[in-house]
């Protein structure tokens, strides 16, 4: 069923979907992979590590809205369903239970570095398709980038 009408040809709408569903589910799973170690992070460095986890929740749900929407903006259903951010994310399984700060900042570095290369590949993909994506994207890749940034430093 189409009720909103793209303003972008066939061919590049699906380009541009397949970017902007790609972003949503990663930025779905890094807000909860982010509250999973904010929940679990325990040792010397538990206040700021789990302060900054909530920053990146923050920033991935804002920026998972961004992308949904700009996808509907387009005439694209955005799913954001379990299921579908389960087996379309580009981040690697948490383990559960407590997890030491170390391995806590360890695990964002991870997460964030696997999420930034896709972006990387969907803002390339977007740049003749739909400049007005990819701007979206650059803006949530350097949000993201800032964190990888912080993650590293923490560990450093
Ligand atoms: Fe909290």
């Amino acid at each position: 069923m189409y009720v909103v009408k793209s303003p972008l040809s066939d061919a590049n709408v699906k380009t541009v979907s397949e970017a902007l569903q790609g972003a949503l589910v990663d930025l779905v799973d890094l807000a909860l992979v982010a509250k999973q170690i904010h929940w679990n992070v325990v040792g010397p460095r538990f206040r700021s590590v789990h302060l900054q986890l909530d920053e990146v929740v923050t920033l991935a749900r804002t920026h998972s809205d961004t992308v949904a929407e700009r996808a509907a903006a387009l005439g694209v259903s955005p799913d954001g369903r379990a299921a579908t951010v389960a087996v379309g994310s580009g981040i690697g399984v948490t383990p559960e239970g407590w997890v030491d700060d170390t391995a806590a900042v360890g695990t964002l570095v991870d997460a964030l570095g696997a999420v930034i290369a896709r972006m990387r590949e969907r803002v390339m993909a977007t740049a003749e398709p739909d400049p007005v994506s990819q701007d979206v994207l650059i803006t949530i890749t350097a949000d993201l980038e800032k964190q990888h940034w912080m993650f590293q430093a923490e560990n450093g």
